[in-house]
């Protein structure tokens, strides 16, 4: 019998708290409207893997499920892999790969679904692409909604839903692909602490400031979100890992008076990824785009973790 079967998992944003997160410092997710889908239909035919720039990781991903869970029935699939978030710009597109291949397995072996088991396969599927990511992007890959996320140990991640306000105008523009990896831009950020740790922790702590700022907005208190979003840039660009390019493009909004950010890992070199801009009046952030030419569009927050289709 031909089982087939697909999965969707989605992409996310970071409110506050990108890179702190790695240190044990708390962060601010949320699941987004842009998913990757993932078909696993059985074969016969050995692996194959649609598009075949994504076989290697599905090897990788076949081995770890195999060493975590014993399982060794995953041999003869044929995988299609479609994804609207774009790859490598800071929007969870290889958390929400690994999220979404441990599910399509746990799935298409018939395992119980499990989240928590999910989200700790995905994990380790991360560390293979990034060296030391804090478990925070495939955390809310998994389960969607908006999280407040911790990473205590190595084995101890701490996460809480948060109930929150509709978010109605958020944008995302795309900056361009960074030259650096995630992993390559942790290990930037690392090398400043190892270098200046007083200085970069300090960062750390006004940065977790922020997060509990967010946090209270959250709750209804009159903070104001625009600013919280500047204040959060402000510090991401202390860190270094926003570029000279991208901060003029910040500028150009904060000129106009709007609220942006980088959300994820950054680059330093050219551009840094995804930005989120805000403004009270989203028509000037429309206007200023087109005149820019920039690829910008609107997206959802809070959106549903992974799921079958
Ligand atoms: C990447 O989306 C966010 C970082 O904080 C890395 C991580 O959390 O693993 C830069």
């Amino acid at each position: 019998m031909i089982k087939k079967i697909k999965v969707s998992a989605p992409g996310k944003i970071i409110l506050s708290g990108e890179h702190a997160v790695v240190y044990g410092y708390p962060e601010i997710l949320s699941a987004i409207d842009r998913r990757i889908f993932i078909e696993t239909e059985e074969t016969g035919l050995g692996l194959d893997v649609q598009p075949v720039e994504g076989k290697l990781i599905v090897e990788q991903a076949i081995e770890i499920f195999k060493a975590k869970l014993g399982v060794s029935r995953l041999k003869n699939l044929k995988i299609k892999i479609s994804s609207q978030i774009p790859i490598g710009s800071g929007m969870g597109s290889s958390a929400a790969f690994a999220v979404a291949i441990s599910a399509a397995f746990f799935e298409f072996l018939k395992l119980p679904k499990n989240l928590k088991k999910i989200n700790e396969i995905a994990y380790e599927i991360e560390k293979k692409q990034h060296g030391t990511p804090s478990g925070g992007d495939n955390t809310i890959s998994t389960y969607g909604g908006f999280l407040l996320y911790r990473k205590e140990t190595e084995n101890i991640k701490t996460f809480l839903s948060l109930k929150t306000k509709v978010f109605s105008s958020i944008f995302l523009i795309n900056s361009g692909k960074p030259k650096e990896n995630t992993g390559e831009m942790i290990k930037s950020v690392r090398d400043f602490l190892s270098r200046s740790p007083q200085k970069v922790e300090k960062f750390f702590r006004e940065i977790e400031q922020v997060t509990r700022n967010f946090l209270r907005f959250f709750s209804g208190e009159e903070l104001d979100f625009g600013s919280l979003i500047t204040r959060n840039e402000r510090l991401l660009e202390q860190l270094g890992v926003v570029s000279p390019k991208t901060k003029i493009l910040i500028q150009k909004i904060e000129k106009e008076g709007g609220f942006a950010k980088i959300s994820g890992a950054g680059g330093t070199k050219e551009n840094s990824g995804i930005v989120l801009a805000y403004h009270r009046d989203p028509n000037v952030l429309l206007k200023l785009a087109k005149v820019e030419q920039w690829d910008m569009f609107k997206v959802k927050l809070g959106e549903r973790g992974v799921k079958s289709e």
